[in-house]
C-alpha cells in the first residue's frame, strides 16, 4: 500500500505534490490498467470535494469506461455524447461549472454538479479522457485545470 498523505494549504503545492506522487506511482509500470487504477485512487483520495475520478478509453471510436473511483458509471459514450464526448471530439479541456446547464451531460451520479474532463492525446490520437466530478458547483477553477492537465500529461505517457 502507498500512503502519500498529501495535504497542502494551497492549490499550487497540492498539485505539485500530487503530480510528483503520481509520477512516482506510474513511472516504470508498463500496464495501462494498473496505472489508471492507481491514478484514479490517488486523485480521488487527494482532491477535496470530488465524487468521481476515472478514465474512459477510446476503443474503436467509442469512449469505454476504464478504471475509476466513485459510483458505477455509464459504460459507453460516443464522441457526440456527454462532457467526455465533447472533450474527445474537440480535443479541448471541458471545465463545466454547472453540469445541469451543459446540453447532453450524462448524469452518472445525481450528486455531481460540476465536472472537468481532460482529453488524453498521444501521437496525435485521442486515447481517452480523464474525468473528474464534484458535488460542488464550480468546483474546478483555472488553477485546478492547470494542475489536472499536468496529471493528464503524466498519464498520457504511461497508457
Ligand atoms: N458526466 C459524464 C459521464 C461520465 S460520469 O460523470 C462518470 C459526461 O457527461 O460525459
Amino acid at each position: 500500500m502507498f500512503d502519500f498523505k498529501i495535504a497542502a494549504a494551497d492549490k499550487t503545492t497540492l498539485y505539485r505534490d500530487l503530480a510528483s506522487a503520481l509520477e512516482g506511482l506510474v513511472t516504470g509500470e508498463p500496464d495501462p490498467i494498473a496505472n489508471m487504477a492507481n491514478a484514479s485512487a490517488l486523485i480521488y483520495e487527494t482532491l477535496p470535494d470530488v465524487n468521481w475520478v476515472g478514465f474512459y478509453r477510446n476503443i474503436g471510436g467509442e469512449l469505454v469506461l476504464g478504471p475509476f473511483q466513485g459510483r458505477p458509471a455509464c459504460i459507453r459514450m460516443t464522441f457526440d455524447q456527454g462532457v467526455c464526448g465533447a472533450a474527445a471530439k474537440t480535443r479541448q479541456v471541458q471545465r463545466v461549472e454547472d453540469v445541469h446547464s451543459f446540453a447532453g451531460h450524462i448524469a452518472c451520479d445525481s450528486a455531481s454538479n460540476s465536472e472537468i474532463v481532460v482529453p488524453l492525446i498521444r501521437d496525435g490520437e485521442v486515447i481517452g479522457v480523464l474525468d473528474i466530478d464534484s458535488p460542488k458547483r464550480a468546483r474546478f477553477t483555472e488553477e485546478d485545470e492547470a494542475g489536472i492537465v499536468k496529471l493528464a500529461e503524466i498519464m498520457m505517457k504511461v497508457l
